[in-house]
């Protein structure tokens, strides 16, 4: 049983479709923490209500960056977490986080990386580029985290349509619909190999 631990920054979607997952059996993990850099993401709700332990962490309590990844990281490891996965997680892992979890780390991002994905590509942005670009498809990818940021090396990834009447709202539904499937099922593979 692989121990996992979630960041989050919004309303756990994505953190919903694990736990429903790993409540169906179809995952050989658990997830034995959520933190959050947002004090009112829904995904903390999310967590307690099936008695997952639910932690916020102020970034306004430490000095830097890397103070604020050091206790995050600390958090891990008294948990002995052995998998993490960015679920809507909106903050950079610094350097040291990512050395310390290396290729132990994933996250999932609603394009088909390496397309709209690098600095500034986050929630709506991507669709709203997706739909600008006049692509008739786009999709969601779950990667390996490195030092870049969504350059890791990709695990899964699938495509959805993009339709002619699309807004930045339906585009982003269809997404989430396929991130709600797409990151159990990289999960699952990644607790079957570790
Ligand atoms: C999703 O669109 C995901 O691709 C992106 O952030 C959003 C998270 O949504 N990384 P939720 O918080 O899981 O509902």
């Amino acid at each position: 049983m692989i121990n996992i631990g979630v960041l989050i920054s919004g309303s756990g979607t994505n953190l919903q479709s694990l736990i429903d997952n790993i409540e169906m059996g179809n995952i050989n993990g658990e997830i034995k923490i959520v933190i959050s850099n947002r004090k009112d993401a829904y995904g903390l709700v999310r967590a307690e209500k099936v008695g997952i332990e639910a932690l916020y962490i102020n970034r306004e309590d430490f000095q830097s960056d890397e103070g604020y990844n050091k206790k995050i990281i600390e958090e891990l490891k008294k948990r002995n977490i052995e998998l993490v996965v960015l679920a809507g997680y909106l903050k950079i892992l610094s350097k040291e986080f990512v050395q310390n979890y290396n290729r132990r780390i994933i996250n999932i991002h609603p394009s088909l990386l390496p397309d709209f994905g690098g600095k500034g590509y986050y929630g709506d942005r991507v669709h709203k580029a997706v739909l600008e670009s006049g692509k008739k498809t786009t999709g969601a990818t779950v990667h390996f985290v490195d030092e870049g940021t969504d350059t890791g090396s990709i695990i899964l990834q699938e495509t959805v349509e993009v339709k002619e009447d699309d807004t930045v709202e339906s585009l982003q539904s269809r997404v989430l619909e396929l991130e709600h499937r797409l990151l159990p099922r990289a999960v699952k593979l990644l607790c079957e190999k570790l």
